[in-house]
């Protein structure tokens, strides 16, 4: 495994401790900014020619939240993420020759759910993109031209720097969320579980982690979704063209039509039946 981070100090001690217990050749250091295609390049590079191998699992990990502001947020937990992803294609890519492999992200419980405030929006906006980066590459028919999976990790709020490391902004979260720290090994847990289940299974899936609860794949039925309002919508413009909008509240009225037409379908289909 190959460890990498701007803080060349803390990266270093890491490996060492990992060393450590699992020997000098079984981990890496190697410094890089992900802002920095020539960086994430060559640590791709570093890492074959130390280990002597290709890479199969890429994990995009490093983060930062809105303090820094919005620019520099958005580069390292966005751009900073497809530089990895877009560079783990280009190698390991079965369409150009590659094995073939997995790229883990760690989004964030703010990849699933708005903020809503301008302050910590370019955090949100970011994680909400790796979500949709994770959905829109981690298809079967991505997976059976590349042989590439893909998923992410959604973690509430978790210890480490980027909560607790901002005496100001910890306070602010603490009033504003009735929330509970997770301790690292919990996200470290659920990474292993994910790398265990069937790949194939959670491929495209965005694994929610919060405390006490048991870990969830954040529903995705987009298209579904699309379809079933899709026909509401042409149904509605059929019966009132003057309406320009299908609504929420249309919506829940198509809702409501669906789910009776349903259940009335059902009824009829079981007394039919019996
Ligand atoms: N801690 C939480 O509550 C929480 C919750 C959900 C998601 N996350 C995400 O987890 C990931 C890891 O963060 P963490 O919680 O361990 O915080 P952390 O601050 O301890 O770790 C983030 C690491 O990213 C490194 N980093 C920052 N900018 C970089 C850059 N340009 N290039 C390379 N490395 C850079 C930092 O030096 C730091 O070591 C982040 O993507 C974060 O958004 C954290």
């Amino acid at each position: 495994m190959t460890i990498s981070d701007v803080l060349v100090d803390q990266g270093k001690e890491t490996v060492s401790r990992f060393a450590e217990q699992y020997g000098k050749d079984k981990v890496h250091f190697v410094k890089c900014d992900v802002r920095n295609e020539d960086d994430v390049k060559a640590l791709w590079d570093e890492t074959v020619t130390f280990f002597g191998s290709e890479v199969d699992v890429m994990v995009n990990n490093a983060g930062v939240n809105h303090l820094p502001g919005w620019k520099i947020c958005v580069d390292i937990d966005l751009i900073g993420v497809l530089n990895g992803t877009y560079l783990a294609f280009d190698k390991m890519s079965r369409a150009k020759g590659g094995k073939g492999g997995v790229i883990i992200s760690t989004a964030s419980l703010a990849g699933c759910v708005g903020s809503n405030e301008l302050e910590s929006s370019p955090y949100f906006i970011a994680k909400h993109a790796v979500v949709a980066m994770t959905k829109s590459l981690g298809t079967p028919k991505v997976y059976r031209e590349h042989g590439i999976r893909l998923a992410c990790i959604c973690p509430s709020f978790t210890d480490t720097d980027i909560v607790t490391g901002d005496k100001q902004l910890h306070q602010k979260i603490k009033e504003k969320y009735d929330y509970e720290l997770m301790p690292v090994s919990r996200i470290a847990s659920a990474f292993v579980s994910l790398m265990k289940t069937d790949l194939n299974s959670s491929n495209g899936k965005a694994l929610v982690v919060v405390p006490e609860v048991t870990d969830f794949y954040w529903p995705n039925h987009d298209l579904q979704m699309l379809k079933w309002l899709g026909l509401g919508g042409k149904l509605l413009k059929k019966a009132k063209p003057e309406v320009a909008i299908f609504t929420s509240r249309l919506q829940f009225v198509w809702l409501l039509i669906t789910f009776l037409a349903f259940y009335f379908i059902l009824r009829f289909g079981l007394c039919c039946v019996f």
